[in-house]
């Protein structure tokens, strides 16, 4: 097929159908029909959506794509108004390598599995708190948002121990970075939000450099490699990166394992099921549903296609997870099966530094929520669960529950 005689979306399909839990029904309808298809970015550029498993997962991994912020175009529409802007010093979220890989390198041996396992006793002690305290608010029967008491700050207390935010200051930098997600924010606001962040990750780094710590940003700090800005800006990125995500995932996790009462009875009769779970949850919700976004480097191929660089391509994760090129029966939920290799965390260089932290955190959410309120259950009806349809990552704007 010749590039116009290809279907063209106007924009990514971000609508979801009747099950809050399925990708949005017309990026399914387009990968059977054109796993590779091209799209209206927001700002009109023309340029490609990829849906099919093998041909997203063979692009990640392809080193003629770029990443650069400056040459990448949102597939979706954001608060803030232009977002082909320069790349700040240690923004490597949005680097190629060799500058990606300097700065990956030096914060990718905090998140190993090794050391991911030895804050598994401190994620368990500080996830009983606070469901201790979300328990307590839902005492006398009143439902709770499992989000904002339980979820939130259960992202919050991970990322924050393993970067070394003060307890007393987490709940400032969670709000913070909340207000960068919020649909209700304007540009402003947006930008208001980071230059906060930026501001208290600032004086972190000052009390750093006056009394050493041996947590991330401390190390970082003690090693000198990076100068103030740099810091300030990897510990942004790894704040915004690990909390939404991981908040999210647990809400939403805890949502379609209440609306499988068959999974949610497997998993308790079995909790050694949970490793699997947490990947077959991955997988199924693929909560960055606005998926991978890269440019073209070079003119280049792809499944026959012919593009140009410069070209945008956005990458969707969800329509790879569900695509039956990936596993059988794509659409049904079973945390009996072998994890397959999804692409929930993206694949290839950029692929989700902090995954063994998600996982923990994951498991250890789960694992608790159902030992300890085993009545867990929805306090108002499910079609009522307002749903980030729009946002990048997906999720819902409360869970209330009761137990
Ligand atoms: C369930 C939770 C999470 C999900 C589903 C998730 C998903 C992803 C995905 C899909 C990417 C790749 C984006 C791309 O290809 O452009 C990514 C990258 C990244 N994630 Fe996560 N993530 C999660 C939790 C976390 C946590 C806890 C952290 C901790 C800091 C984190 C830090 C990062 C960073 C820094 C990157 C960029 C890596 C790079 O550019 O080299 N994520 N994540």
């Amino acid at each position: 097929m010749t590039p116009t005689a290809l279907p063209t979306t106007d924009g990514l399909p971000m609508t979801r159908g009747r099950c809050p839990f399925d990708p949005a029904p017309g990026l399914t309808a387009l990968r059977a029909q054109a796993p590779v298809a091209r799209m209206v970015f927001p700002d009109g550029h023309v340029g490609w959506l990829v849906t099919g498993y093998e041909t997203v997962r063979e692009l990640l991994a392809d080193g003629r794509l770029s990443s650069r912020g400056d040459a990448l175009r949102s597939p979706i529409p954001l608060p803030m108004a232009d977002d082909r802007t320069e790349v700040a010093p240690g923004m490597f979220t949005a680097m190629d390598p060799p500058e990606h890989t300097r700065y990956r390198r030096k914060v990718a041996a905090w998140f190993s599995a090794r050391r991911t396992r030895t804050l598994e006793p401190l994620l368990t002690a500080l996830a009983e708190q606070h469901l201790d305290a979300m328990t307590a608010k839902g005492a006398d029967g009143t439902p709770v948002d499992l989000l904002t008491e339980f979820a939130e700050p259960m992202a919050a207390s991970a990322i924050c121990e393993l970067l070394g935010v003060p307890v007393a200051e987490r709940a400032h930098f969670a709000d913070c970075v909340k207000r960068l997600f919020s649909v209700h924010s304007s540009a402003e606001d947006a930008i208001g939000g980071w230059q906060t962040i930026g501001g208290l990750l600032h004086g972190l780094i000052r009390a750093k450099k006056a009394e050493p710590t041996d947590d991330l940003l401390g190390t970082l700090v003690a090693e000198g490699d990076l100068d103030d800005a740099e810091l300030v800006t990897v510990g942004t990125v790894l704040l915004i990166a690990g909390y939404d995500t991981s908040a999210n995932m647990i809400t939403l996790g805890t949502f379609a394992l209440l609306q499988h009462p068959e999974q949610l009875a497997a998993l308790v009769a079995d909790p050694a099921l949970a490793p699997n779970a947490v990947e077959e949850l991955l997988r199924y919700l693929t909560i960055v549903h606005a998926g991978s976004i890269r440019a073209a480097g070079e003119d280049m191929e792809i499944a026959g296609h012919r593009v140009a660089a410069g070209d945008a391509i956005s990458l969707s994760l969800a329509a790879a997870n569900r695509d039956p090129a990936l596993v059988a029966d794509p659409d049904r939920l079973d945390i009996t099966r072998e994890p397959v290799a999804h692409l929930a965390f993206g694949h290839g260089i950029h692929q989700c530094v902090g995954q063994q932290l998600a996982r923990l955190e994951l498991r250890i959410a789960f694992e608790i929520l159902l030992r300890r309120l085993p009545g867990l259950r929805l306090a108002v009806p499910a079609d009522e669960i307002r749903t980030r349809a729009e946002m990048i990552i997906y999720g819902v704007h409360e869970l209330p529950v009761t137990w």
